[in-house]
């Protein structure tokens, strides 16, 4: 049973809020810095809704759950823990369409996915998350690959996760997080 809506709305309003004293793991930016990039730059390409919403939630497993159950931690991860893409999922799962949830469940495999088939995206990450890419999985195996390119969702996984890769310029200007609680309270049921 769902808790009521505006508890986790506001739970995550204010995770959020909380995580502009946080730094993006290694980067130079602070978590809540690098969700308003990556969903800006969403919006800015045309993006959906849902789609820039999963932009937006898609690192809630990194500031708005307890960090001892994360695995994938640049610095040392709760051994027999569970990746930050899939404890955030299960988050906002129960609230969300099922294609934002899967869209943050998939953040990290969409990196193993363009690791394993694009030559040279592997040396564009930053060094923090060429590390997390061994602790979420290292590279795919064939049949995994064939199994995601056959998914009807992953081009969105895959423009995520670009995004994600570029939302983390220091001082870059966006919008508030204010600006989103409206998208976030109607997209939250
Ligand atoms: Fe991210």
């Amino acid at each position: 049973m769902a808790a009521p809506l505006p508890g986790m709305t506001d739970r995550l309003l204010e995770a959020m809020a909380q995580s502009a004293a946080r730094r993006y793991g290694t980067e130079r930016v602070s978590e809540l810095a690098h969700a308003l990039q990556c969903a800006d730059l969403a919006r800015r390409a045309g993006a959906d809704e849902e789609l820039t919403l999963a932009c937006l939630l898609h690192d809630v497993g990194r500031f708005a759950v307890d960090q001892t159950l994360i695995a994938d931690r640049v610095g040392g991860g709760q051994a027999g823990g569970r990746g930050h893409h899939e404890v955030g999922a299960d988050l906002i799962a129960p609230y969300v369409p099922e294609r934002v949830a899967w869209l943050v469940r998939m953040h990290a495999d969409a990196k193993r996915y363009l690791c394993s088939t694009e030559p040279g995206y592997h040396a564009t990450l930053s060094s923090a998350s060429q590390h997390t890419l061994t602790l979420q999985g290292g590279l795919m195996r064939p049949e995994e690959i064939a199994r995601h390119a056959a998914h009807p969702w992953l081009a969105d996984a895959l423009r995520l996760r670009r995004w994600d890769d570029l939302a983390k310029v220091v001082g870059k200007e966006t919008v508030p997080l204010a600006a989103w609680e409206p998208l976030l309270r109607a997209s939250f049921r």
